[in-house]
This record gives structure tokens, sequence and C-alpha cells, in this order.
């Protein structure tokens, strides 16, 4: 076995190059400089860092480096430069030069801000004037504790711990349960999972696995009510490595019985392989208020493929996987899961002829990213859509998660196995909902508040745009 070199060091730089090939995306920052005001750290690049990344890069938690203070931020002032210009950090990978731009909890940069930050560096990192340094940020008491980052939740579900050796194979299975102690029904408005370990970063900058910060590879959760029964519009989505938390559809809240418990009936986990580790998740839901009724319903459709076929050593392989969706539906975010070789993917949305492109992702598996589209940008699509992905893979030692260049690798269920998965939730409506829907779109689109993208029977004559209209067309 051949040792893996240091990877979460140098990922981000590498891949990053992978994915401007790919899918051509990135952005410029050059050209900027001029007869602008001086940009300091205390008045410019603190707040940016207070907002954008001090809730990992604090002492003590999963980044490498605390960015709190000048001192701290002065030797990397080149290496932020890079890695924001380059998009890589904060690990958010949507392709801004195509398809759909609006999403909750965007923890992107804005172009304005990567500007900014490359302007300091070129000037040379000036510190500034210490009063104008902003108020520090709150963080959480316990510096190894992760930031709850849609703020504090009003139930947290606690699992079982695992212990993880250092060096061991994947492994999946249950681990336990916990009840919730909930004593009403009540509907859930967002969750977030986030695993807590005792890991310390800097035995981490040794090197590791791929998803090396973390050792819940993924994790599928049964809710059962106090009758041992699960409700269908109950289901909490699967935590994979390092993801964001869910909002779900204001219409369409999500039932947490009374006296139910929380089954960890599914769980992947994945060494390290530097440290012995202990980890536990940790659910936090958030609640409508009381009295609150769905409207909607909401459903899964995840899709892909195990035909994997990857040549070793090959930098720009492609893999496409396709459904069709069953019932007119407004498509709620866009999942890309792939593995350790998988560097990108696109999600297109094909109807009457013509092929749209709703995003475009670069792919890091130590940071699987949900995207969820803000209720005016998700995609409303009618019946018989076409969903396509396609994934972007690289074998070659280029990237710096793929194990061993030299192997062929196919599907499987490891993670340095190969994947290729859409996880999209969708409210389903009838063809009346979905003319209501289109309607309202269309306005918004025509007074430039909505995007124009992923929306194909908006460009219908008014009153068609229900998905039955294209057999009468
Ligand atoms: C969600 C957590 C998170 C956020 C938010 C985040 N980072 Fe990171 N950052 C990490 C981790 C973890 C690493 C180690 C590499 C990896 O896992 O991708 C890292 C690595 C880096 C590196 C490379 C360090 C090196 O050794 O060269 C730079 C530079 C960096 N981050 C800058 C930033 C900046 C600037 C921001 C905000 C604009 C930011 N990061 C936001 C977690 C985060």
């Amino acid at each position: 076995m051949v040792e893996p070199p240091n990877r979460l060091r140098r990922l981000s730089a590498v891949l990053t190059s992978t994915v401007l090939a790919v899918v051509g995306s990135g952005s410029s920052v050059s050209g900027q400089a001029g007869l602008q005001a001086e940009v300091t750290f205390t008045k410019d690049i603190a707040p940016i860092l207070q907002q954008k990344c001090q809730s990992c890069h604090r002492p003590n938690y999963i980044a490498p480096m605390a960015l709190m203070t000048y001192e701290q931020v002065r030797p990397y002032a080149r290496a932020i430069r890079q890695q924001t210009a380059q998009r890589t950090m904060p690990p958010w990978y949507i392709d801004r030069t195509i398809g759909i731009q609006s999403f909750k909890s965007d923890m992107s940069l804005s172009d304005e801000q990567i500007g900014t930050i490359a302007r300091w560096v070129e000037a040379g990192a000036p510190e500034g004037s210490p009063g104008d340094l902003p108020p520090p940020i709150a963080l959480p008491e316990v510096s190894s504790s992760p930031v709850w980052e849609l703020g504090e939740p009003d139930l947290i579900v606690r699992s079982p711990t695992v212990t993880v050796k250092a060096v061991a194979p994947d492994w999946w299975g249950a681990i336990g349960e916990t009840p919730t102690g909930l004593a009403e029904d009540r509907y859930v408005r967002s969750v977030e999972i986030r695993e807590v370990n005792d890991v310390d970063p800097r035995e981490l900058a040794r090197g590791g696995t791929v998803g090396g910060l973390f050792v819940f590879h993924h994790a599928n959760f049964g809710l059962a009510g106090p009758d041992g029964q699960t409700d269908p519009q109950s289901r909490i989505p699967a935590h994979e490595v390092g993801r964001n938390p869910d909002q779900f559809d204001p219409r369409a809240g999500r039932l947490l019985r009374a006296g139910s418990t929380i089954l960890f009936f599914d769980n992947h986990l994945h060494a390290n392989g530097v440290v012995e580790t202990n980890a536990h998740l940790e659910l936090g839901f958030r609640f409508h208020p009381k009295g609150y009724k769905p409207t909607m319903e909401y459903r899964g459709i995840g899709f892909g493929t195990t035909e994997v076929d990857l040549r070793p050593n090959e930098a720009n392989q492609e893999i496409d996987a396709y459904t069709v969706l069953q019932e007119n539906a407004k498509i709620l975010n866009f999942e890309p899961h792939l593995h350790a070789t998988g560097v990108g993917m696109c999600f297109q949305a094909i109807w009457g002829g013509r092929t749209e492109t709703l995003n475009c992702a670069g792919y890091n598996h130590n940071w699987v990213r949900n995207y969820q589209y803000t209720d005016d940008s998700a995609p409303l699509l009618p019946k018989g859509t076409i969903l396509k992905i396609t994934g972007y893979f690289d074998t070659t030692a280029k990237n710096p998660l793929v194990y061993e260049p030299r192997n062929w690798t196919g599907w499987g269920n490891r993670s340095v196995d190969n994947m290729i998965v859409n996880l999209p939730y969708v409210v389903p409506m009838t063809d009346e909902q979905f003319a209501e829907a289109v309607d309202e779109r269309r306005k918004k689109i025509a007074a430039g508040q909505a995007t124009p993208i992923g929306c194909p029977t908006c460009y219908l004559p008014e009153g068609a745009a229900a998905g039955s209209s294209r057999a009468s067309r």
C-alpha cells in the first residue's frame, strides 16, 4: 500500500485547476487595482474573515490555521488570495458562469470581496489602523465545537458515540437510537447535522484520507413514532461528509411526532488514516410555530447510475445519468454526490426539445454541498422532463484525493470507490398548482425578480403552462 500524500492541505489548489478545465468556472480578479483607497486588514479584510471564514478558521477547530488576528492571517495572505480567487475557499463550488445563481445560505464570497482581498495582498497586506477593527463575532465557547450555521436549534438530538481506529476498513451499519423527548407533534423548518469529534486539526495536517476531517461519510436516519411507525412526511435527509444544513420549502415542513425516536440505522464510517477518533452526530431541528400545517408535500428523487467505469490515470472522464420526472415539480436543490475521483457535476433539464443547464459545480469529497435554491430560483419543471447529470472525474495523481492512479476503478460504497448521484428533493404539483406557480414565476421574471433559467413552460403562451399542455400543442 502506498501511503497517501499530504492531501488535505494541497487539495484545493489542484482541484480547482481540474474544475476550471472541466466546467470552465472561476473568475478573474486582475485589473481591479487603480486609484482606489488603500485596502487594510482592520478596515476591509477582518470583516470578510469574520463573515465567511472564522466559523472554521478559529483555534482548535477543523481548519489548519486560525484567521482571527492580523498576526495569524499575515503569513497566509498569498494562500488566501489564491484560494479565494480560485473559489476553493470557502468550500462552495457553484460555477458562476452558467446556470442558476441564487441559493439559500450561500457561503461564497462576492466578486467584490475577492477583489478586495486581491488588492490587499498586492498592496503588501497592510494592517491599517487598529481603531478600524470590528468587534469580534460570537463563536461557540468550546473552540472544538462546530458553529450552528443557522443559529441555535429548538431541539438537539445526539447520536451514540462511535470510535474509529486511525487505520481501518470502511464500515457500514447501525449505531443505535436516541429518543427525541418531544412532547408534542412539531413541523420542522430546517435541520442541521454536524459531526462533533475529538480530532486535533494539527494531527490531520500530517496527511490523511479523503474526507478525513470527519469519520461519518454518510448517515441515513429512521424516524419511529411512539407506535414504532414512520410517517412518510417525516424523512430527514441523509447526512454526508462535511455537508451543510437543510432548509425545507416553507410550505412543506416535515413532521416530527411527539415521542418519536431517531434511528441511526445506516452509517458509513471512514477512518481518517491519522489518529483514532471518537465522534457523534448532532441533529439540530428548527420548528415552525405551533399550529403550522404544511400545504405541500415533498419527495426525494435521488438518481444516478452504478455503471461507472473509470480508466486509470486519466483526467476529464465523464459519466451521465438520467431520470424522468413523473409529476410536475418544483426542484428544491442540487446535491452532487461523487466520491474521491469526482471533480464536478452538471445538472440539466431536457424538455420540449431544449436542454437547459440548471447548474454546474465543482466537487470535493471533503465537503459535500447541498445547493438549495431560493424560492424564486427553484426550477419549475413539467411532468416528463428528463433530468440529466454529468459527472466529471479525474483519476490522475493531480487529483490529491485519488489514492492509486494506476488502478481502474468502478462503482462502490467506499469513499475510495466511485459514485455518481444527485439527491434533489421536489415539491410535486397538480396541473393547476403548476400552472399557478408558472404564472407567478412568469410575472417575476418579467419584473426582473426571478431567474429565467429552469422554467421552460414560462415561455409558452399564457395559460398553456400545465404539464399536460405539451400533448395539446
Ligand atoms: C466550512 C469550513 C471552512 C470555511 C468556511 C473556510 N475554510 Fe478555509 N479551510 C478549511 C479547512 C478544513 C481547510 C483544510 C483544507 C480542506 O479541508 O479543504 C482549509 C484550508 C484553507 C486554506 C489553505 C491553507 C493552507 O495550508 O495553505 C486557506 C488559504 C483558507 N482555507 C482560507 C479560507 C478563507 C480566506 C476563508 C473565508 C473566505 C475560508 N478559508 C473559509 C475550512 C474552512
